[in-house]
């Protein structure tokens, strides 16, 4: 009884206050992102020969999480890459003492080398191919290839920063900021369920480190109304009118996706695991009424 009483309060004061894109936490799940440096060892009680690893996380976050953290469903806790299962094993097992049948995972040594490595070297090369020289594209880029680079001859202290934020990782509820009048229902958004593209595709302005802004906070997309000359989503002058700037978010990606997908569907492919999925168009899809 008690807290169908609360439950009431809370709800009326979420309709009274006139919300400002107050979204609720259906399942509440949330995830602790750390967003600190973090040394990469080897598994306690294995020989090592090299330094540890320095890793900045959250200088990572450009990509998405799933370009390391490959196996994560984008709702359960994140695992350790040396978790049972995964790369438990520091060095590959030498040829032919793997059954046949048995699933092959990477050691965790040729697992690091070729995340980290691989996407460093493509990464310059993709500097490169813009039309730099070797050397300026070499003194620009701060991703280690090098031996060294990562294992120095003499580290400094095995660093663990414990800086984290915490992150929404279940369905938003996301409605028009305080202070205009909605005329569409509320956007049920899985926020986790986008988490294979980088943070800063949606949250353009975070360093990775800071806590999330608001879609809507002042100085952002807070403009109530669209400019009185046009109310074209792709103008300029709508930039900061916060129905421009969701709509082009939203809708310019399931868009894309979906050409792209019945671009691929044209040309005869009918693999589902090649073929992109896309989420809602419709207006009525995406402003449900529950
Ligand atoms: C982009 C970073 C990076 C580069 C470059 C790199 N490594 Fe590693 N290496 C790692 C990580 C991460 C691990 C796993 C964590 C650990 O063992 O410290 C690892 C593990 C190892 C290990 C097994 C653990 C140990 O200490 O014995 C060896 C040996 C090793 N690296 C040698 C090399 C050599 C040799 C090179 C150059 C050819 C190299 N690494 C380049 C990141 C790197
Ligand atoms: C460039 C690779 C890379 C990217 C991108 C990346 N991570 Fe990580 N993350 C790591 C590594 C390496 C660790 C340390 C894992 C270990 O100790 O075994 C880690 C650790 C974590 C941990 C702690 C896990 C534990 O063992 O407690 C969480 C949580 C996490 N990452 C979440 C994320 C999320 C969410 C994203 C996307 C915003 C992300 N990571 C992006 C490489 C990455
Ligand atoms: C998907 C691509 C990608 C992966 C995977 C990746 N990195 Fe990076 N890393 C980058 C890019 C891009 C930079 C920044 C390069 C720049 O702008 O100069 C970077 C920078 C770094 C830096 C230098 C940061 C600084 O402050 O200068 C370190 C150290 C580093 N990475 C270590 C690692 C390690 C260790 C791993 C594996 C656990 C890893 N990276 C995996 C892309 C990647
Ligand atoms: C991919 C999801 C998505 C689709 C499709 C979509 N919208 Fe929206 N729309 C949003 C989001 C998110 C907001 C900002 C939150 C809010 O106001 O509910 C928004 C805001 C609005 C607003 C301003 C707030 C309000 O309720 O008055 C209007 C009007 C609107 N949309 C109309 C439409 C119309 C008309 C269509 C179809 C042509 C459409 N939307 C399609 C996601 C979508
Ligand atoms: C497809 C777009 C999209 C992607 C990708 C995305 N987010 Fe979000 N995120 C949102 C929206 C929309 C909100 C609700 C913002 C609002 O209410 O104005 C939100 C809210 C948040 C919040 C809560 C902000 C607050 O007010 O407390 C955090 C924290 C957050 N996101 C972090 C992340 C991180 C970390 C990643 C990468 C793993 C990520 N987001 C990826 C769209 C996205
Ligand atoms: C960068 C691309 C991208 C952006 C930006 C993006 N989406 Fe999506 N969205 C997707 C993809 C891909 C799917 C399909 C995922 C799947 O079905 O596996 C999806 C699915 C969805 C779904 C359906 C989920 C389901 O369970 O069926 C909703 C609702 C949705 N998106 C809302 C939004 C809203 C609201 C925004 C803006 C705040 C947004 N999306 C921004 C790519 C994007």
């Amino acid at each position: 009884m008690t807290r169908y009483v609360i439950f009431t309060y809370v709800l009326a004061i979420i309709l009274l206050t006139g919300n400002s894109l107050i979204f609720a936490q259906e399942d509440g799940d949330k995830l602790q992102l750390p967003t600190g440096t973090m040394t990469l060892t080897a598994p306690a009680h294995s020989q090592t020969k090299r330094s540890p690893v320095v890793f900045p996380h959250s200088t990572h976050f450009q990509f998405s999480c799933k370009s390391c953290h490959h196996e994560w469903d984008q709702a359960s806790p994140v695992e350790g890459c040396a978790s049972a299962g995964c790369h438990e094993k520091l060095w590959a097992s030498p040829p032919g003492s793997t059954p046949l049948d048995a699933k092959r995972i990477k050691s965790l040594t040729g697992a690091y080398h070729k995340v980290c490595r691989d996407c460093h070297r493509s990464e310059l090369e993709k500097i490169k191919s813009q039309g730099m020289s070797t050397k300026k594209a070499m003194s620009r880029f701060t991703a280690p290839i090098a031996c060294e680079e990562c294992h120095p001859a003499s580290p400094g202290a095995v660093e663990n920063a414990t800086d984290s934020l915490e992150i929404p990782l279940g369905t938003l509820t996301l409605t028009a900021p305080e202070g205009s009048y909605a005329k569409r229902p509320p956007v049920e958004f899985p926020h986790g369920g986008h988490f294979d593209y980088s943070c800063q595709t949606c949250h353009h302005e975070w360093d990775g480190e800071s806590p999330v802004q608001n879609c809507t906070v002042s100085g952002c997309h807070d403009q109530l109304e669209a400019d009185e000359k046009t109310r074209n989503i792709n103008d300029e002058r709508n930039s900061l009118y916060f129905l421009a700037a969701y709509h082009k978010a939203c809708i310019e990606c399931h868009r894309d996706l979906r050409d792209q997908r019945e671009g691929l569907e044209r040309s005869g492919v009918t693999d589902e695991s090649i073929l992109p999925a896309y989420g809602p168009l419709a207006c009525n899809e995406c402003h449900a009424d529950s």
